[in-house]
């Protein structure tokens, strides 16, 4: 990691005077493909409160000086809202063993440096001070031939599965948002990956 880079670990209500900060990070970064998210500061705002508002919700920044140019989040699961805990519940999931990851979101600048790592192992030593079992979180499913893909794009799967993740077989959702080219909303399928702690 690059010694400019700081990391400071924050736990519920300390994200309030982050969340703008947050926001724009979180509409820069998925902007880019396979999210292509055209940023919506009302959505972003009512998003992020959950994480404020929740005791026991933690989330990494990294800052370069006064700048935040990265962070990642986490909740226990049933401290989210109905809609991200729906589709878990209905699967049979024990909801209040998991530890579900928000995002990790990284300026470009600064990938590859091992900063996403260090938000992975931030996270799961949090989860696993407060016991919970399993980690949890989704990730969007684009079809290959997208026309938006950038050439020579390299999935995160592989980094995931280096960090014990395992995509799961059948469990499955839809979000909602506008993609860069769409006039309105649509849904986008999402897959789980799922980390057991031992
Ligand atoms: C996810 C993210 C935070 C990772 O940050 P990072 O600091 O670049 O990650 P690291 O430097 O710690 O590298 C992590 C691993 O990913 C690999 N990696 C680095 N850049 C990559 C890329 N562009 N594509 C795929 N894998 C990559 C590295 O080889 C490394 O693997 P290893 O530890 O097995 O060697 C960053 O890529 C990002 O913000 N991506 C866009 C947002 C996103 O997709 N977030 C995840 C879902 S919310």
């Amino acid at each position: 990691m690059t010694d400019t880079v700081e990391l400071e670990n924050l736990i519920g209500e300390q994200l309030q005077p982050h969340l703008d900060a947050l926001a724009a990070l979180r509409i820069e970064v998925f902007r880019e493909y396979p999210y292509l998210y055209d940023g919506d500061t009302g959505y972003e705002r009512n998003y992020l409160r959950t994480y404020a508002n929740a005791e026991r919700s933690f989330c990494v920044l990294a800052r370069d000086g006064a700048d935040i140019v990265g962070a990642a989040t986490g909740i226990p699961l049933e401290d989210e809202t109905e809609e991200f805990i729906a589709p878990i519940q209905a699967e049979g999931l024990p909801v209040g063993d998991i530890f579900y990851f928000g995002e990790s979101v990284l300026r470009r600048s600064y990938r590859g440096r091992g900063i996403g790592a260090a938000f992975m192992r931030e996270r799961e030593a949090y989860a696993r001070e407060l016991g919970f079992r399993q980690l949890m979180f989704c990730s969007v499913l684009r079809p290959e031939t997208h026309p938006r893909k950038p050439a020579g794009y390299r999935p995160l799967d592989a980094f995931w599965e280096s960090r014990g993740f395992r995509r799961h077989p059948t469990l499955k959702t839809w979000y909602r948002w506008r993609d860069l080219d769409d006039h309105e909303e649509t849904l986008k399928p999402m897959v789980y990956w799922v980390k057991t702690l031992s």
